[in-house]
């Protein structure tokens, strides 16, 4: 099984996919951590894809698509993944069609996760991840335990450079302005499924998983 998860910056990908692909047996591969991992690790990739991130720009198609291509050709990846960040482009989203072509697979859902941008911008000012493993908090909505440290795993818990200032609103205008094509694009090949992103996080994961199982 492999799935896609679309949405805006805020929309919630990374706080359902973890559950979510637990539920459903696959990896969850999200491009923003790879990135992420990368920048941490020095790599020249991390250097060359920190410019546009620290911007709220996209890191350009071929970077990306070089990197979750390969990713998705780790053996733990063969029993299916969800994908959350990728793609966002149509260049990207082709460039998966033939990357999973190639090993006989192919994309059985994408499903959108509908938010409205005044509540992204509401969670995206509040949102904090622990240094270790990403675990997603929100000082507003899902505060940790102790301020600052991670519930899970005691790690410190830090602000992402593009949740502050102009970088924001540029994230949400691309996905708005560009990436929101890409719902027609799986509309048109029939594997388009829209999930209202606006409710408790339980639900949206009941939701989430009833949108998936129902198209398979
Ligand atoms: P990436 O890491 O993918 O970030 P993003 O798409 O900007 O998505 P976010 O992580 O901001 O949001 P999310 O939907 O995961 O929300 P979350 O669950 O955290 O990408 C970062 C950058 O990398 C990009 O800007 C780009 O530069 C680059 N990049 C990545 N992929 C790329 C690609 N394919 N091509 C080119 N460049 C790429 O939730 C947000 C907050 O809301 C949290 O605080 C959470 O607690 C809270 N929350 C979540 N759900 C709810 C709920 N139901 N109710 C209340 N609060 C909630």
């Amino acid at each position: 099984m492999n799935i896609i998860l679309i949405g805006a910056q805020g929309s919630g990908k990374g706080t359902q996919a973890e559950k979510l692909a637990q539920v459903l047996g696959v990896l969850h591969v999200a491009s923003g951590d790879l990135f992420r991992s990368a920048i941490a690790q020095g790599t020249e990739l991390g250097m060359k894809a920190k410019i546009y991130i620290d911007r709220g720009d996209l890191v350009p198609d071929d970077i990306t698509v070089a990197m979750v291509l390969s990713r998705l050709q780790e053996p733990d990846c063969a029993r299916g993944v969800l994908l959350d960040g990728f793609p966002r482009t149509l260049e990207q989203a082709k460039a998966l069609d033939r990357g999973l072509q190639e090993a006989d697979r192919f994309i059985d859902t994408a499903v959108y996760l509908e938010v409205p941008r005044e509540i992204l911008l509401k969670r995206l000012s509040g949102r904090y991840i622990c240094r270790a493993n990403q675990h997603i908090y929100n000082i507003n909505t899902r505060p940790p335990k102790v301020p600052g440290i991670c519930d899970l795993d005691g790690s410190e818990l830090y602000q992402r450079s593009d949740d502050q200032g102009e970088a924001v609103q540029k994230r949400l205008d691309i996905f708005f302005n560009g990436t929101f094509k890409l719902l027609d694009y799986y509309r048109d090949e029939g594997k388009l499924a829209t999930v209202n992103g606006n409710q408790d996080v339980e639900k949206v994961h009941k939701d989430l998983v009833k949108a998936i199982t129902d198209r398979l």
